[in-house]
């Protein structure tokens, strides 16, 4: 009978699997076919919309939604996400390169439990945070606005003023959101709730005070301050970093009266992750040659630094295929020269520069 349920109930789990991540919806969407502007029918879309996602969970649905504006916040976080991915991953064997048609815009990629993966899931979940926090300030959203509980704190120097993004909001929000999709029994699952968790801490561990003075003319009698979210920037440099000293773990089962899974580093001797490190599962696959089934590019074609010893060095970055130099055009401004007044005066100078590509 045990066997029944167990049977019974992995064949429910196998049928609510839904392939695919929510930052697809970074991929240019098909315009709807609207053109009728009331609010009415533009709500009715966005249900449709919401239902239509064929790679949200339930939960997911049920958040998107909460409100009108969701859907459009939860596309500004899947784009700034990928955005950023393609921005910190410009010089790598692996370019955060998207593909137009799939219900997975990273074609596959992700399907290792590797650091990319792990880098990803951190970065988007952090966006989400991010783009949540930022909607509220701005009053996009019913749900949230400027957080006052930063105003219940009082210190002594100065006093709270203006509006303070509400970080606590977007983070209760991100891991409603992201982690509904996350089943904390699976390996898998366990690492990427790990990796989520450690983007939201990189946004609230980089909030931002700032301030602003009244008072007679530079007196400062009065210094108001607020809370403002970090450029996103900061926090994917930050996980780039984490990304680069990401811990290699494995699930170990301890069954001390209940069963409790725990990420631990593959070696004993390795240092345990904490909270904001990254975790990983299992090594990257190869990403210097083209494999069409997950998506991967290649390296051929990439440009890359003859002088760097880096990943953007030719060595590296052509995986040893070598590369071949062409000689390329450039034109640059240049002896530039102030013009009474108020000009700027430059000439077009053209010089040949080399250009290194993988072969
Ligand atoms: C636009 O919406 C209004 C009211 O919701 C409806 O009466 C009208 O038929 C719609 N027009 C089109 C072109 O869908
Ligand atoms: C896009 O995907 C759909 C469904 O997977 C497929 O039918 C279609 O041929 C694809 N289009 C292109 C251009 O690859
Ligand atoms: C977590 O570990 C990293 C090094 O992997 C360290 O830089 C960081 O300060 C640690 N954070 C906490 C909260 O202990
Ligand atoms: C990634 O690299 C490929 C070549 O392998 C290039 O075609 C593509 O434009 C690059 N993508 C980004 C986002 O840099
Ligand atoms: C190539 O790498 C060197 C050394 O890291 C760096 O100084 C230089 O700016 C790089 N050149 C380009 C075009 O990125």
């Amino acid at each position: 009978m045990k066997l029944f349920w167990k049977v019974f109930c992995s064949f429910i789990l196998f049928v609510q699997a839904v392939t695919g991540n929510w930052w697809n919806l970074a991929a240019p969407r098909v315009p709807s076919q609207a053109g009728n502007t009331s609010l009415e029918t533009f709500t009715t879309l966005q249900k449709e919309s919401c239902h239509r996602l064929e790679y949200l969970v339930e939960r997911q649905k049920q958040l998107c939604l909460l409100s009108d504006r969701v859907l459009q916040v939860l596309q500004t976080g899947a784009s700034q996400a990928v955005e950023e991915c393609q921005h910190q991953f410009r010089h790598s064997r692996w370019n955060c390169s998207t593909v137009a048609n799939s219900t997975d815009i990273f074609g596959g990629v992700l399907k290792f439990k590797s650091r990319e993966s792990a880098f990803v899931h951190a970065l988007s979940s952090a966006a989400l945070a991010h783009a949540v926090a930022r909607a509220c300030s701005r009053g996009e959203l019913n749900e949230c606005s400027c957080d006052a509980r930063v105003r219940k704190r009082t210190p002594r120097h100065w006093q709270w003023g203006g509006c303070s993004e509400d970080i606590r909001y977007g983070e209760i929000f991100s891991r409603d959101f992201v982690d509904a999709k996350e089943d904390k029994n699976t390996d898998e699952g366990l690492m990427n709730l790990h990796n989520n968790e450690a983007g939201r801490r990189a946004v609230r561990s980089r909030m931002q005070r700032v301030c602003k003075c009244h008072g007679m003319s530079g007196s400062c009698s009065v210094r108001v301050c607020w809370r403002r979210l970090p450029q996103l920037r900061l926090v994917g440099d930050a996980l780039t970093t984490r990304y680069e000293g990401a811990s290699h773990v494995k699930v170990v089962d301890r069954k001390r009266g209940k069963n409790i899974r725990k990420l631990r580093p593959i070696h004993a001797d390795m240092k345990k992750p904490n909270k904001t490190d990254l975790v990983y599962l299992e090594e990257s696959p190869d990403y210097c040659e083209p494999n069409d089934e997950l998506g991967i590019l290649g390296t051929r074609g990439r440009t890359c630094n003859r002088t760097s010893a880096g990943l953007d060095g030719c060595r590296l970055l052509c995986c040893g295929r070598g590369y071949q130099t062409r000689v390329r055009d450039h034109e640059e401004k240049c002896r530039c020269r102030f013009v009474w007044c108020c000009r700027v005066h430059c000439e077009i100078c053209r010089y040949k520069r080399d250009h290194h590509v993988c072969n």
